[in-house]
């Protein structure tokens, strides 16, 4: 059985799931548009909104973009639709990340277990301190195992693992501290005094920590020692990292897909979770952050896990500036059946 098109209220319903994603710098560099035939949805990346001396390869834009893309996979399941995925389905054109295929039913609407859609607003970044409480071995196992399913081994470190990416965070963290463009950059996606759509409002920031042993990212610049805007974090955070076998855009995008999956799993068990991403954004950091007894593999993520405020919601871009219902746009792939 073939699906009806979908209805302009079903891509509004699809686009505010991609949209709800996380992103870095909330940058949502993402566009939506149906398929000629209406059947399926287009995800394309917005390269008006990259982070180029953040991310000068576009490789956290990709992960933002997978996150953006399971979220799609999870809202077509919930509207009873099968996703089937190409990603990245015309070389020529690698803006064009993925194009979903939506018109089969879908067979079970929860394939993971869990509520996994509902969560997806419930899901935030948590920049606060944690409390000093073990993620229990079983729910990490469940993360990994969700993570693995997507195609990319989630890592939860040890202690000595977990020191050495700390000493390795901190340490890239420093480093774009003292380069004056890169922190204009990040400050630019600051949004402390006015309401906007996209960046980070000040709710959404955290404190430093006070004893600078978890290096959070300073979107300010603010050093750890300022008191009135630190404060003690845990004394061992859980960090887990996420690594794939190759470095190139697929792989990326199955990255975001995993890091989304394993956010949404977190949240429905009442796991938060904070990325930390300046030691992946140096390559000589990066490279630190392979534990050499795993073998070889490309880390993409740190993930910093455990139990806490939920964090603070963050705003999004409205649905009728990111989906595209104007037309058909010129792309072979939508024809398709
Ligand atoms: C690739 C990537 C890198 C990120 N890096 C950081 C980071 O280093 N520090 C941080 O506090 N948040 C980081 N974030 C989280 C984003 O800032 C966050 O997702 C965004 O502001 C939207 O907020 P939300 O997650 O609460 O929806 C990152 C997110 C992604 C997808």
């Amino acid at each position: 059985m073939t699906m009806q098109a979908l209805t302009p209220d079903e891509l509004r319903l699809l686009a505010e799931a991609g949209g709800a994603a996380p992103s870095l710098h909330n940058s949502q560099p993402w566009a939506f548009w149906p398929t000629p035939d209406a059947r399926g949805l287009c995800l394309s990346a917005d390269p008006q909104r990259s982070v180029p001396l953040t991310d000068p390869d576009g490789r956290a834009l990709h992960i933002s973009l997978g996150a953006a893309l399971f979220n799609l996979r999870l809202a077509a399941l919930h509207l009873g639709r099968e996703p089937a995925v190409r990603l990245l389905p015309h070389a020529s054109d690698p803006h064009l990340v993925a194009v979903l295929d939506l018109s089969q039913p879908g067979a079970d609407p929860q394939p993971y277990g869990r509520d996994l859609y509902r969560a997806i607003t419930q899901r935030h970044s948590s920049r606060q301190p944690f409390a000093n409480r073990d993620v229990p071995e079983a729910v990490l196992g469940e993360l990994m195992a969700a993570a693995v399913d997507e195609g990319v081994v989630l890592s939860a470190l040890e202690e000595d693992g977990v020191r050495r990416v700390l000493s390795l965070t901190a340490q890239a963290e420093r480093r774009t501290d003292a380069d004056l463009a890169r922190m204009a950059e990040t400050r630019s996606w600051l949004r402390v005094e006015q309401p906007a759509t996209d960046g980070i409002p000040q709710a959404a920031l955290g404190p430093q920590d006070h004893e600078a042993h978890v290096p959070m990212r300073s979107f300010t610049g603010r050093p750890s020692s300022d008191a009135a805007h630190s404060q003690r974090f845990e004394a061992l955070p859980q960090l887990a990292t996420l690594t794939t076998r190759a470095d190139l855009p697929a792989d990326w995008l199955r990255a975001g897909q995993a890091m989304q999956r394993v956010w949404l799993l977190a949240t429905v068990e009442g796991v938060r979770v904070s990325v930390l991403h300046q030691a992946v954004e140096w390559p000589d950091t990066r490279w630190g952050l392979r534990d050499p007894a795993e073998g070889p593999g490309h880390v993409q993520l740190v993930l910093r896990i455990g139990y806490g405020p939920p964090g603070s919601a963050t705003p999004r871009r409205p649905v009728a500036q990111t989906l595209d219902l104007s037309g058909m746009r010129n792309t072979s792939e939508g024809g398709e059946p």
